[in-house]
C-alpha cells in the first residue's frame, strides 16, 4: 500500500505542502499580530469623591438605559457584582464584577481602559470580550456618555465577587478567535446623526442604538450570533420569548404611535397593545425607569418613525372598533366549547365592555401575542401569567398552569380565530408542552 504514496511529481507537491504550511504559520502569526490588543496599565482605585455629582448622576441615567444592573447582577447578588448567566447558542457566559473592587472588579480600570472595553470590547488586561457584553451597541456612545458611565460605576460600593468560569468549549473560548468575529460583523465607531432628520429623532435614535440596543433583542441574528443588519428590528426569539417586529411590520393591527410608544416604555402599559412581560419587564421596570421623559420621549419618535405610525394612523378606529366587536362574541349563550372555555377562564378580565377599552386588560384582538406568526409569548403568558413586577402596576393575570395542553392550545387556536385574520397556528397543543417544559424561565 505504501508504495500508492510514490506516485511521479511527489517533489512538486511537497513543494506546495511547504508552501501551505508556511502560509499557514504566517497566518497565524499574522492572525496573531492582528488580534493582540496592549494590556492598560492599571491605576490606583480613584477616589468616589474626585467625581463631579452632576457626571455621576448623569451616568446613572446611561446605566439605566443600558439596563447594565439586569445584566450584572447575579439573581439575589449584590448590584453589579457579576455572576449573573447568559445562555448562548456557543454555551454560558457569566457576566463580569464591575462595581471598584480593586481585585475582583474593575477598581484599577483607568477611564482609558473603561472606554476601550465599551468602545471595542477589549478588556483591560488586552483579552477580546464577547458580544454577549453588547460593545457591538456601546461603541456608538459618545467618549462624554462613557465618562459619564465610567464616574457612576467606579462610585458604587465595592463588591468582592470573582469571577463564575464560562461553559464555552474548546476552541471558541479561545478569546483571541473574537477578533476574527470583530472583523466579520462589529462595525466600530461613534454615531453619526442622520442629517434628514430631526434633532429628536436623531437624539432616540443615538440611545436606541446605542446604550439602549433594543436591536440587540429585537433583530434576528444569524449562525455566528451577530445581527443581522438587513434585518434590523425585524422580530427575533429571546431567552424563550418573541421580541416582536417594531418595523411596520409590527403585527397588532393598532400602529405604535409616538404616544403609545411612550407610555409602554414609561409605565410598562400601552392602552391598546397590552404590557410589557417576559424580559421586555426589566427594560422597562429596571432600566428605562431612570431615563428622563425627554429622551425616553426621543426614543418613542424614534420607533414610531422606524414602525411607520404616521402612514398608518388612519388604522386605528377601525381596529379598535373590530375589536370591541369580536368581545361581544363571548356575551350570552356560546355553542362552541372553545368559546365557552375562553368565556369562562379569560372573558371576566378580558371583555372590555362598553364603548371603552379598559387600559388595565389588555385587548387580545390588538396584542402582538395573539398576532404574531408565533405563538410562544400567548401560550408563556397563560401558562405562567404577567408577574406583578412587569407590565402595570398593582394587576396581575394569573397563570393557569393547571389546564391541559390540550385546554391551553383550544383557548389560543379559539383567540387565533376570532381575533384576528391570520392563518391558524400549527401544532399548538405540542407547542404547549414544549413551553410547560421550558418553565417561567425558559430554561
Ligand atoms: C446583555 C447583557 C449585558 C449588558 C446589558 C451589559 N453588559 Fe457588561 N458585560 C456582559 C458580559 C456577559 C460581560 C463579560 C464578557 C466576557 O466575559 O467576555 C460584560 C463585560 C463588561 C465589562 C468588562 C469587564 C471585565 O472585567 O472584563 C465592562 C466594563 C462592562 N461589561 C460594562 C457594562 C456597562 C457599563 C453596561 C451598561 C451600560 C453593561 N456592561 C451592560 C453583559 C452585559
Ligand atoms: C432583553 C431583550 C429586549 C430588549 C433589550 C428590548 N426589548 Fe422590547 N421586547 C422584548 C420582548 C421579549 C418583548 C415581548 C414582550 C411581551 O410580549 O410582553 C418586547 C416587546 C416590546 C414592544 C411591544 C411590541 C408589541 O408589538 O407588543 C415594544 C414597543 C418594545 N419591546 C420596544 C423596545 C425598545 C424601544 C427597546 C429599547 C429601548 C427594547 N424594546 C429593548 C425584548 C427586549
Ligand atoms: C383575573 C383577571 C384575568 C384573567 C382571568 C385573565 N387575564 Fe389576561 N391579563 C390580565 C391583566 C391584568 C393583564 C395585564 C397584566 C399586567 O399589566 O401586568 C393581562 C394580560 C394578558 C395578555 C397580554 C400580555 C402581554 O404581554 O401584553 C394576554 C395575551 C392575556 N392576558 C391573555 C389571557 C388569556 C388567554 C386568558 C384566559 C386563559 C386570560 N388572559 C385571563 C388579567 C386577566
Amino acid at each position: 500500500m505504501a508504495s500508492s504514496w510514490i506516485i511521479p511529481g511527489a517533489p512538486v507537491l511537497k513543494r506546495i505542502l511547504i508552501g501551505l504550511l508556511a502560509v499557514g504559520i504566517l497566518g497565524l502569526v499574522g492572525f496573531g499580530a492582528f488580534a493582540w490588543r496592549p494590556a492598560i496599565a492599571r491605576i490606583a482605585p480613584p477616589p468616589a469623591a474626585g467625581f463631579a455629582p452632576d457626571l455621576v448622576a448623569r451616568g446613572e441615567g446611561l446605566a439605566g438605559a443600558g439596563y447594565c444592573a439586569t445584566c450584572h447582577t447575579a439573581k439575589g447578588g449584590a448590584p453589579y457584582a457579576g455572576g449573573y448567566p447568559m445562555r448562548t447558542s456557543f454555551g454560558t457566559i457569566y457576566s463580569t464584577n464591575i462595581t471598584p473592587d480593586p481585585k475582583t472588579g474593575i477598581g484599577t480600570w483607568s477611564e482609558a481602559a473603561f472606554r476601550r472595553a465599551m468602545h471595542q470590547g477589549v478588556a483591560r488586561n488586552g483579552s477580546h470580550l464577547f458580544p454577549a457584553f453588547p460593545y457591538d451597541h456601546f461603541t456608538k456612545l459618545s467618549d462624554a456618555d462613557v465618562a459619564a458611565l465610567y464616574a457612576y460605576m467606579m462610585t458604587r460600593p465595592p463588591v468582592v465577587a470573582p469571577a463564575k468560569r464560562n461553559s464555552v468549549p474548546f476552541p471558541l473560548n479561545i478569546r483571541a478567535l473574537q477578533a476574527g468575529w470583530k472583523l466579520l460583523f462589529f462595525h466600530p465607531g461613534r454615531f453619526v446623526p442622520d442629517p434628514a432628520k430631526d434633532a429628536i429623532w436623531n437624539r432616540g435614535a443615538y440611545l436606541a442604538t446605542g446604550v439602549s440596543h433594543c436591536g440587540a433583542c429585537h433583530t434576528p441574528r444569524g449562525a455566528l450570533g451577530a445581527e443581522n443588519h438587513a434585518k434590523t428590528y425585524a422580530g427575533a426569539p429571546i431567552d424563550a420569548w418573541i421580541a416582536p417586529p417594531l418595523t411596520a411590520a409590527n403585527p397588532s393591527p393598532a400602529p405604535w404611535s409616538q404616544d403609545e410608544l411612550f407610555s409602554y416604555l414609561r409605565t410598562g402599559v400601552s392602552r391598546y397593545h397590552g404590557t410589557a412581560a417576559g424580559p421586555m419587564g426589566p427594560v422597562v421596570h429596571a432600566g428605562l425607569v431612570k431615563v428622563s421623559d425627554a429622551d425616553l420621549q426621543a426614543i418613542a419618535h424614534y420607533f414610531a418613525d422606524v414602525g411607520g405610525a404616521a402612514g398608518r394612523a388612519s388604522a386605528l378606529q377601525p381596529a379598535l372598533q373590530k375589536a370591541l366587536a369580536a368581545d361581544r362574541l363571548n356575551v350570552g349563550p356560546q355553542a362552541d366549547p372553545a368559546a365557552r372555555l375562553y368565556t369562562a377562564a379569560c372573558a371576566s378580565c378580558h371583555y372590555n365592555g362598553g364603548a371603552q377599552l379598559n387600559p388595565l386588560r389588555p385587548d387580545l384582538a390588538l396584542n402582538s401575542a395573539v398576532n404574531l406568526d408565533d405563538p410562544t409569548n400567548l401560550i408563556r403568558v397563560v401558562l405562567f401569567g404577567v408577574g406583578a413586577q412587569d407590565g402595570a402596576p398593582g394587576v396581575v393575570m394569573p397563570g393557569f398552569i393547571g389546564f391541559s395542553d390540550a385546554d391551553v392550545a383550544k383557548i389560543a387556536a379559539y383567540l387565533r380565530a376570532t381575533r384576528t385574520t391570520k392563518p391558524a397556528w400549527p401544532g399548538l397543543e405540542q407547542k404547549v408542552a414544549t413551553i410547560r417544559g421550558q418553565g417561567v424561565g425558559g430554561e
